[in-house]
């Protein structure tokens, strides 16, 4: 089911916990809405859902304006962060619950609730009480108890923030397969990069309450459209300096430490900017590299195939992966060269991409 999302907004007194959201969501797929803590991303989801009414804009299920109609009437499966099973009852008949709500036939019940059973991995657990499972498989029973209405989408809000790294790694995996089973259009809340950037088809990354880029992961990765976005993606994190561009080269801020780089031909000359670096982007010049800047080596950690170097530039500390087949010893002055892949300029005061 395709969402349309018209001029959104969600004010709570003075407070615009959604501010004027535009976009569309693609149907049959995993949306990852991600953002810091506080930028309005569960207020977001429980407007989708009519839990919470919307304060200006409309919304769209399949080309149809929904932002009127009440929650139980929008086909909506939602699971909590904290599960909220009903203790008291058992697995089954947690599952079973929302169909008894709807006076579905006791068959029928017994058919669905053992399909979603089978497809959520707890067939066995059945008659337990929620006490007596792990965070992981109280979470299996949530998404299943959600997933019995057949909705038409499924919305999770931070699922995984409960469990222990280990369990999380299992049931993002989980949850990308149960939707791919099921198909469902599903939108899963985070504020986790890598987990949006692990399970999802496409991220919808906000701020404050604003949307900020909307892309698969790997294209708003490699194409962010703000320093925002390059900055909230990617571990290590992007590296990042202050400058200005003079005749075509990038000049450090209060220095006169200078970087070259072919992204800057064409910036207006005293462009104020800022140079965003991937880690991966940054590399030892060899042979006909051009050359970017000089950097001293101030700490390199091997981790596995992977070899993460510390190098001052100028006043700058950089996070760089630099190829293992090059000898590196610490305190080396090493020529670098910047790839294309990585390297981003923005607009200093608007902050928006220029290259
Ligand atoms: N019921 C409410 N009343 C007043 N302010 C709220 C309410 N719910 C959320 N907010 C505020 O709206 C903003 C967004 O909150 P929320 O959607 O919970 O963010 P997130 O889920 O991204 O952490 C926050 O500033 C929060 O304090
Ligand atoms: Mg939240």
């Amino acid at each position: 089911m395709e969402i349309i999302l018209q001029n959104v907004t969600k004010r709570f007194d003075k407070v615009i916990a959604v501010n004027d959201f535009t976009t569309t969501i693609e149907g049959g797929k995993l949306s990852a809405l991600l953002g810091p803590s506080g930028c309005g991303k569960s207020t977001l989801l429980y407007v989708l859902s009519g839990i919470t009414p919307l304060t200006s804009g409309k919304i769209f299920f399949d080309n149809v304006d929904v932002s009127d109609l009440e929650p139980e009437k929008r086909g909506i499966g939602l699971v909590f962060q904290n599960y909220a099973l009903y203790p008291h009852l058992t697995v089954k008949q947690n599952i079973s619950f929302p169909l008894q709500i709807q006076k579905v036939a006791k068959e029928e019940i017994e058919q669905r609730v053992s399909e979603m059973a089978k497809l959520v991995h707890i067939s066995e657990l059945m008659d337990r009480k929620p006490s007596q499972l792990s965070g992981g498989q109280q979470q299996r029973v949530a998404i299943a108890r959600a997933m019995v209405k057949r909705p038409r989408l499924l919305l999770l809000d931070e699922p995984l923030s409960n469990l222990d790294a280990r369990l999380r790694l299992e049931m993002r995996e989980e949850i990308r397969r149960i939707q791919l089973e099921t198909k469902v259009t599903t939108i899963f809340v985070t504020h986790d990069q890598e987990e949006a950037m692990s399970i999802s088809d496409q991220i919808i990354l906000m701020k404050s309450g604003i949307m900020q880029q909307i892309a698969p992961p790997q294209s708003m990765y490699e194409d962010p459209k703000n320093v925002f976005v390059a900055d909230f993606l990617g571990n290590p994190q992007i590296n990042k300096v202050y400058g200005k561009i003079i005749h075509e080269q990038f000049v450090l801020r209060d220095s006169d430490t200078t970087c070259d780089h072919e992204k800057f031909k064409g910036i207006a000359n005293e462009s104020n900017v800022i140079l965003s670096l991937r880690p991966e982007s940054i590399d030892l010049a060899t042979n006909n590299d051009m050359i970017a800047f000089n950097a001293k080596i101030v700490d390199i950690y091997q981790m596995g195939k992977e070899r993460l170097v510390y190098l001052a530039f100028d006043e700058h500390l950089l996070r760089a992966y630099i190829d293992i087949d090059h000898q590196l010893n610490i305190d080396d002055i090493i020529p670098i060269t910047l790839k294309d892949r990585g390297v981003f300029v923005f607009d200093e005061s608007t902050e928006e991409r220029l290259r």
